[in-house]
């Protein structure tokens, strides 16, 4: 029985390594462990061995039995990588160009964030960044926003279910949680987080319960740019969002300030923008952003000195200077991915 059993192991261990397919492998187990393989047989064999030799010849079968279940599953292991390699045909050099010469290229909505964000850096702004689903307090109270604000409405805004919790903002109590309809969260974050001076842009993303047409979509984009310093006048507020507007849209861009109403900021203004190169909108007066200068009660909600601190805010949705700055008549453009729109933006 001991010859046997290391024979049937010897022949096993020689056969193993030539064994290369599907078939070949099921043949060769079958012949080992199958019903009438040689293992099988040893195991029948067992009954006619003298009692008292039995428990001994037993751990030597179950042993073999061990040694032949893995030699069959490293051979089974090899016959599937064969069959894998089969299909995936012959192998790859990755280190080849790739035959696709379509290299991708930025979202028009990306390069125009982009070059915007590169405007205000040449005037010291640096990038900040908020999370998209916020607290009411973000959102609304802290940027002086009253409980009645049309804003803070079921209608206007997109609510997170009750009991939505927000990470890193649990620490106004038992608020509700809704996705961001504006960035000028991202000035109360930086606000908690740093000491004046700031100087901020955030761009990012936003979201209302807007019915989609051709100038309203659920989710679209804004910058915000904050800066809080000493006696940061109207006259700054002026002069940086001319610059800002001469950069991108060109030195014949003339702007004018009409006063407005936002919570956050007193006195509060839209900004108008005119432009002789504006395609069909060329010389018309067009609204752009809300901008103004920063409501003392918000310096206070984050804790800065309200007569120590002033500061100006803006905020300016990035669909509408891509849209202007293109010719664009339809928002939805942006979003539906059509390589045919999407490839008159590459480079
Ligand atoms: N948050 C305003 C909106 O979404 C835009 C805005 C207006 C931002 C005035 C500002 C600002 O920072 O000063 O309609």
């Amino acid at each position: 029985m001991e010859r046997q059993l290391a024979t049937i192991l010897a022949e096993a261990a020689a056969a193993a390594p030539g064994i290369q397919t599907r078939p070949d492998f099921d043949e060769f187990k079958a012949r080992i462990s199958g019903p009438n393989g040689a293992l099988t047989a040893a195991m029948r064999g067992m009954a006619a061995m003298p009692k008292e030799k039995r428990p001994e010849l037993g751990k030597l079968l179950n042993q073999t039995k061990g040694e032949v279940e893995k030699l069959l599953g490293a051979t089974l292991h090899r016959v599937e990588q064969n069959e894998t390699a089969a299909r995936l045909g012959p192998p790859i050099d990755p280190t080849l160009p790739s035959p696709d010469d379509l290299a991708g290229s930025l979202h028009p909505l990306t390069q125009v964030r982009e070059e915007v964000v590169g405007v205000f850096r040449k005037l010291g702004f640096t990038v900040a960044e908020g999370p998209e689903i916020e607290s009411e307090w973000y959102c609304f109270d802290a940027l002086n926003t009253p409980e009645n604000h049309p804003a803070r409405d079921m209608q206007d805004t997109l609510f997170m279910p009750a009991g939505t919790r927000c990470a890193d903002a649990p620490r106004h109590g038992d608020e509700a949680y809704l996705l961001r309809s504006h960035t000028s969260t991202v000035q109360i974050r930086t606000m908690l987080r740093q000491e004046p001076p700031i100087r901020i842009v955030a761009p990012g993303r936003c979201f209302r319960r807007d019915t989609v047409d051709a100038t309203h979509s659920a989710n679209f984009h804004q910058i915000e740019g904050l800066w809080v310093d000493k006696q940061v006048t109207l006259r700054d507020l002026k002069s940086v969002l001319d610059f800002f507007v001469r950069e991108v849209f060109g030195t014949s861009a003339e702007t004018r300030l009409r006063p407005s109403f936002f919570p956050f900021t007193e006195p509060s203004f839209e900004m108008d923008l005119r432009s002789p190169n504006l395609g069909r909108l060329s010389n018309r007066w067009l609204e752009i952003m809300g901008c103004g200068l920063v409501d003392p009660k918000v310096f206070e909600n984050v804790g800065y000195a309200p007569e120590q601190w002033t500061g100006l805010a803006f905020g300016v949705g990035l669909e509408r200077i891509a849209m202007l700055l293109h010719g664009i008549d339809d928002i939805r453009h942006f979003y539906a991915n059509d390589l045919r729109f999407l490839r008159q933006f590459a480079s």
